[in-house]
């Protein structure tokens, strides 16, 4: 499959896990991408890894919190590819929950904001000149999580994940006179580093899952790709869960009431 043939990407916070599958599966359909990461040297091997697969990737350092790292990602971007047709805010902040709401801090509650949504707003700031100029093929695909949805906990995560479902809509509006579409994919729990401590507790979350099993990287970037492509070229603005049926489902209620 070659939809992104000739297409120039950036994708955030792609070192690994769901960034980097997004990375490689841009880059097997035709892209060259831009991987960058605030660890410049995971972008690296990110990188290296999609030109060994045959695939075109460049590296670049940026943390989204920088405004001038994520000018100069997008420079890099126009000065390599010639322009940018498809950008993935991937990078987050999640600070795990005290135990009481009152005991939470500053400093990690607005990181987690900083982060996850700031930086998206930032690097649409960046790159949007460039989407527009993209002729029609534009897309900003944002990574948010079911966590906006409903409670899961990391209350300051998931009310950034929030913004962003709204961001992206008001931004979808906003941009669609100018050729650029702005969608968002609501992954659930997936197999990446994040779980790597939480081997038992990944486990468990099967459970909750009407598929029967929790997420891969892989079928983030399924859906990243879809929504970055022309296959979806009359949606914009939708906030689209890829869960494995999680959040049309109470299958612990269920359990409990089953006769
Ligand atoms: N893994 C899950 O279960 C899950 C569930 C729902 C949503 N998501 C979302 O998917 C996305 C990726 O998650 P993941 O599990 O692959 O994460 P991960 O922790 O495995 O990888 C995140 C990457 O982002 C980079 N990063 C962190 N802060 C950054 C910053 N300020 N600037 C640039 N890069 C930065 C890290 O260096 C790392 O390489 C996130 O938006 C996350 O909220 C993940």
């Amino acid at each position: 499959m070659t939809r992104f043939e000739g297409y120039a990407a950036l994708v955030t916070g792609a070192g690994q896990g769901i960034g980097a599958a997004v990375a490689h599966r841009l880059a097997a359909e035709g892209a060259r991408v831009l991987v960058t990461d605030r660890d410049a040297a995971r972008a690296g091997s990110v990188a290296a890894a999609v030109r060994d697969g045959g695939g075109s990737a460049e590296a670049h350092g940026c943390d989204v919190t920088d405004a001038a790292a994520v000018r100069a990602a997008v420079a890099r971007a126009q000065e390599a590819f010639g322009g940018l047709d498809v950008l993935v805010n991937n990078a987050y902040s999640c600070h795990r929950d005290p135990d009481r709401f009152e005991e939470w801090e500053e400093a990690p509650w607005y990181e987690d904001f900083e982060v996850t949504l700031h930086g998206a707003a930032r690097c649409a700031r960046a790159a949007l000149p460039l989407l527009a100029r993209s002729g029609g093929r534009g897309a900003i695909v944002n990574v948010g999580s079911v966590n906006a949805e409903q409670h899961f906990g990391d209350h300051a995560y998931s009310a950034a994940k929030a913004g962003l479902a709204s961001l992206t809509r008001t931004l979808a509006v906003e941009s669609a006179p100018r050729g650029v579409r702005v969608n968002l994919v609501e992954p659930g729990t997936v197999r990446t580093d994040v779980w790597r401590d939480r081997a038992a507790m990944l486990e468990q979350a099967r459970a909750h899952y009407p598929l029967g099993r929790v997420g891969e990287p892989e079928d983030i970037a399924a859906a990243v790709a879809f929504l970055a492509s022309r296959d979806a070229a009359w949606v914009t603005g939708v906030s689209l869960p890829v869960d494995g049926g999680l959040l049309v489902s109470n299958l612990a209620m269920n359990r409990t009431m089953a006769r």
